[in-house]
């Protein structure tokens, strides 16, 4: 469980006016959630992630948790710096304290369950692909033994094919009991991966809850799916686009106007 109240935060001012860059945000997430928190560049998302795993305090308000939080930043392969990928994925299980011999096995397994094999293991990791390299910063992270884990913006550059695998590997940690937390401006990988979603405004809770009711509550949130069902149903088709917030819902939601023959 994570729980924000009434948490505000601004950075270090440098002479002029602070603005609070979280602004009086409360909401909590239960264990085992698997939440999105959207919003436009600037809101807050970033600094949100900071404020969750501890990174930063707020300026006021209260932030309770139980367990632990672990972050993967944006872009977290630029943090790579050890000369192999094991060594890389072991430095933080060595560094809370684990023997030698079990941070070699967290992070052998860590670096199995984002698909990279012991081939990967004495290679040096900045010579791999952008891809590998996420990977291998994905297993940095996992190898922290968290409760809650937040991702920001985990698909950013990513090919299409790494972005359904990073998925799959998101619904794996939380099928195993795990919090997971992203951060993403694709509304579409929201709604087809998020049960709760936390939309930020200026640092403000914009609206929160579950994702296929906070979606068609805002225009800025419309899906591809929405999209498409509008058009449908302003080619005449009967059909309520604000149901269609997945690509499944919009597949059963034309389903049930097809009448089938034969
Ligand atoms: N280290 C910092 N010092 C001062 N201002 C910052 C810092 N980091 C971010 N900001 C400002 O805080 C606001 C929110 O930033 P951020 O949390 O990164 O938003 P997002 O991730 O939604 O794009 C922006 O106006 C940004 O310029
Ligand atoms: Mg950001």
């Amino acid at each position: 469980m994570i729980e924000l109240r009434n948490v505000s935060f601004s950075y270090p001012s440098d002479g002029r006016q602070q603005v609070k860059v979280i602004d009086d945000v409360s909401f909590s997430i239960q264990d085992n959630g698997f939440v999105g928190i959207t919003g436009k560049i600037g809101s807050g998302k970033t600094t949100l992630c900071k404020l969750l795993c501890g990174l930063l305090k707020p300026s006021s308000g209260q932030i309770l948790k139980e367990g632990r939080v672990a972050l993967a930043m944006q872009f977290p392969e630029s943090q790579i710096f050890e000369n192999t990928v094991l060594k890389d994925v072991m430095f933080g299980p060595l560094n809370m304290g684990l023997p030698e011999e079990q941070a070699r096995s967290v992070a052998e397994k860590s670096l199995e369950s984002v698909g990279l094999d012991g081939s990967f293991f004495d290679r040096n990791p900045l010579r791999l692909s952008g891809g590998e390299k996420r990977r291998v910063a994905l297993a940095g992270v996992l190898a922290l033994n968290a409760d809650i884990y937040v991702f920001d913006e985990p698909a950013t550059g990513l090919d299409s094919r790494w972005h359904d695998s990073l998925f799959e590997l998101l619904h794996r940690l939380n099928d195993s009991g795990k919090t997971v937390i992203i951060v993403s401006h694709s509304i579409d990988d929201i709604a087809e991966n998020c049960r709760t979603l936390v939309y930020l405004e200026d640092g403000k809770v914009a609206d929160f809850g579950n994702t296929a009711d906070v979606i068609p509550r805002h225009r800025s949130l419309e899906t591809r799916a929405m999209g498409f069902a509008r058009r449908l149903a302003s080619e005449g088709m009967e059909i309520d686009y604000t149901k269609a917030v997945t690509r499944k819902d919009l597949a059963d939601l034309i389903a049930s106007r097809i009448q089938f023959q034969g």
